[in-house]
């Protein structure tokens, strides 16, 4: 019997996927670009696992989603390969944002260690995790840039800022994939276009994004994903211009192919093939698969009846040419190929328990989360505290003892059991030389949520029913007067972020502000511990407390993390990757807007409240200090299209070793479009030991200097005038001049 061409690896993928192509009846090319989710519903598994397995068994699913089990995978896989016609395996998909058992810091939390070292490693780690349990493909990363806190997904992103989203996605992508060895997993940047755009920062609702912004802001960090190699893109749900980005030819098409130049497969966000019926665009179920793939959507994902099953019947009534779903399998096979899924399909189940338990991703974990705090507020030399000095330390806050809460959203692979909290943390930390007491205090309100979105550990430490705000309230306040110190830890719960968890305010939810001020009228020193993935309104703090300590959802060994930072083993050094509003009021705020017709006037332009942020972007203090000199310019006068070099000494004047994050700023005087007050163009997180002094250059030519404008309907790099800084945030004061003549 000869071997079919497409079973033969001396073949390339594109020979083996025409091969196989050809031997596929309409019904399998639509099977092989439909993902179906796995079972998701616990109370409703059986009956989803037989809906499912049965589509493989026909040759109606390609792909599957939310398989995170080694047996799982392989006994699906079994499936595909020995009951299909064809025997194709499937391509497995899940999540992983942050991890799969061992959880990293939050995808914000990666972007405010501003290092893609860091974040690169991280994704690796994951990779391999989910690469060892049978998972091919991530949806990550999100690359959505966010600029409305009240937008609970701004927690899975890289914040506000396209230069720093660029750099944030391409590390992951290249974490993630790799070189797709068997430890890596294809990565799907999402969610295509401008998601994060949801007006009024409410979920899914449509975003309408002047050209300007989509190639300025938005697309950026698309485009770094695409050229770091990424395999797959997810379209986004929400209308974008009025058109649903799921249908959208345009920007499936002429922007995401022609000018990002991205050669992979687009897979839609869950549903949003048939939601393009229920955005009220297409006219039904058919019309809705016609559509989508003709605007260049390769792969279905859907929980059950999918739109692409009717693309027979489209092709049949003239509505869909076949070539165009060809196009779609074949990129989808292409995939599949690469990955080497025909020659080894399953994975192995025994090796996959010590790779997901490995010790030393454990301890990446840790030192992630340690790079990515940001120290937001240091009056006089409250932190590090100095454990020699300390008889007790009052932990303060539901939060600090909260083992899922420590997590952070979009995880499912985790073991409670292996999660420190920060109470723990602390605890291991001082041993028994220094009383720890903990108090949770005042309760923080679960969100109720559908199961899917919420992903509660039954386990977990809820607010019980029984729980009494006003006697814990006094308790704590209580234990905070009997301590040296008050580690006060407050934030959201982990569901109160990510998807489908937009907020109407930036507040503490709960009493937890009024707790803090109870505290700190008690006179013991407060260290404010924040554990969110949004800013959040800290206007009592910043006047009242001295110590402020962003950890976000700093994941498995999180705890360890912010102890050692409290305790001064380690020197923070993250950076807020968005700009910190006072209110939400204030929002959208962003450090890069361009000036206005009353400059001098900036600060004062609500009457109720100073509208400038409360902290600024690149934000991040140190126990370290350092001086910024020096700043030089290789050519202080370049033509358009040359490039110069920024020169700058950092020096750490202080007596310990610590990392900056140094940033580099420009502005253009006068040209085609106004331009940015700030505008990050260049960022390296460098270490510095104590005494000595590190020179850091940066390439400044055309890349940094150009930029899209709507005066031209284009690209273009203007003869002006441009302002320089260099130093740790966006309010770098040292700059300099370079001059861009025509
Ligand atoms: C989210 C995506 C996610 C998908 C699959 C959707 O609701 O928007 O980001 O990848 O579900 O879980």
């Amino acid at each position: 019997m000869t071997v079919p061409a497409f079973r033969d690896p001396a073949l390339t993928p594109e020979q083996r996927a025409d091969d196989l192509l050809s031997r596929l009846t309409l019904e399998e090319k639509a099977g092989q670009i439909t993902q179906y989710f796995y079972v998701i519903d616990p109370e409703a598994a059986d009956e989803q696992a037989r809906v499912v397995e049965d589509a493989i068994r026909t040759g109606r699913a390609g792909s599957v989603l939310f398989v995170r089990d080694a047996s799982v995978a392989n006994r699906l896989q079994r499936i595909a390969i020995e009951e299909s016609r064809h025997g194709i395996p499937l391509l497995l998909g899940f999540d992983v944002i942050h991890g799969l058992r061992t959880i990293f810091p939050v995808p914000i939390a990666l972007a405010a260690t501003w290092s893609p070292e860091v974040i690169e490693r991280a994704q690796s780690v994951a990779a391999r995790e989910a690469r060892a349990v049978g998972i091919h493909w991530t949806f990550a990363p999100m690359v959505d840039i966010a600029r409305d806190p009240r937008w609970g997904r701004m927690v899975e992103g890289a914040g506000e800022d396209p230069v720093l989203g660029a750099a944030v996605a391409a590390a992951q992508v290249r974490g993630f994939q790799g070189d797709l060895s068997a430890e890596h997993v294809i990565a799907g940047p999402k969610h295509f276009a401008g998601y994060g755009a949801a007006r009024g920062g409410r979920d899914y609702d449509d975003a309408e994004i002047s050209d300007s912004e989509l190639w300025n802001v938005y697309l950026p960090p698309f485009q770094a994903a695409v050229d770091a190699g990424a395999g797959n893109v997810m379209s986004a749900y929400m209308d974008l211009n009025g058109v649903p980005a799921s249908g959208n030819n345009w920007l499936l098409t002429d922007v995401l192919r022609d000018h990002l130049g991205f050669d992979g497969f687009v897979v839609s966000d869950a549903d949003a093939v048939r939601s393009l019926r229920t955005q009220h665009f297409a006219r039904d179920l058919t019309d809705a698969g016609a559509r989508a793939l003709s605007a260049g959507l390769d792969m279905e994902m859907c929980m059950a009846d999918p739109a692409f099953g009717h693309l027979p019947e489209a092709v049949a009534a003239g509505r869909v040419a076949e070539a165009a779903i060809d196009t779609a399998v074949r990129r989808v096979l292409i995939a599949k190929l690469r990955m080497g899924l025909f020659e080894n399909p399953f994975t192995d189940e025994v090796a996959s328990t010590s790779v997901v338990t490995a010790p030393e991703h454990k301890a990446l974990a840790r030192a992630t989360a340690e790079q990515s705090l940001v120290l937001l507020k240091n009056d006089a030399q409250t932190l590090p505290l100095d454990a020699a000095r300390l008889a007790s330390v009052a932990v303060i806050g539901q939060l600090a003892a909260s083992k899922r809460d420590t997590l952070g959203p979009w995880v499912f692979d985790h073991d409670t059991e292996e999660v420190v909290t920060i109470l723990d943390g602390l605890r291991q930390r001082l041993g028994d030389s220094v009383a720890v007491e903990y108090a949770p205090g005042v309760g923080i309100p679960r969100r109720l949520v559908p199961s899917f979105f919420d992903n509660q550990d039954p386990s977990v430490e809820e607010t019980a029913d029984d729980h009494d705000d006003e006697a814990e309230l006094r308790r704590a306040v209580g234990v905070a007067e009997a301590s040296d110190v008050a580690v006060v830890v407050v934030g959201q719960r982990q569901n109160q972020a990510g998807e489908f968890a937009s907020a109407s305010t930036l507040d503490l939810p709960g009493r937890q502000v009024e707790q803090l001020e109870r505290i700190v009228a008690t006179g013991t020193p407060v260290v404010l511990v924040v554990m969110t993935g949004r800013p959040v309104d800290l206007r009592f703090a910043e006047k009242n407390v001295s110590a402020i300590l962003q950890v976000w959802y700093p994941g498995t060994r999180g705890g360890e993390a912010v102890a050692a930072t409290i305790l001064g083993d380690v020197t923070p050094a993250g950076k807020l990757p968005f700009t910190w509003p006072r209110h939400v009021g204030h929002v959208p705020m962003i450090y890069s807007h361009n000036r206005t017709f009353k400059p001098a006037d900036q600060g004062r332009r609500y009457w109720d409240e100073e509208s400038t942020p409360l902290y600024v972007f690149g934000h991040g203090l140190s126990y370290a200090r350092f001086e910024y000199s020096n700043l030089r310019l290789d050519a202080e006068r370049i033509r358009v299209g040359q490039s110069t070099v920024v020169t700058v000494d950092v020096s750490n004047v202080s007596t310990r070793d610590a990392d900056e994050v140094v940033q580099l700023y420009i502005h253009q005087r006068y040209g085609t479009s106004s331009r940015p007050l700030r505008q990050l163009v260049g960022f390296q997180r460098v270490t510095v030991e104590a005494g000595n002094m590190r020179t850091v250059r940066f390439p400044l030519g055309p890349d940094e200097l150009s930029y899209w404008s709507a005066a031209t309907r284009g690209r273009v790099q203007d003869a002006t005038t441009v302002d320089i800084w260099v130093g740790g945030s966006s309010a770098a004061d040292l700059g300099t001049v370079l001059e861009v003549t025509g």
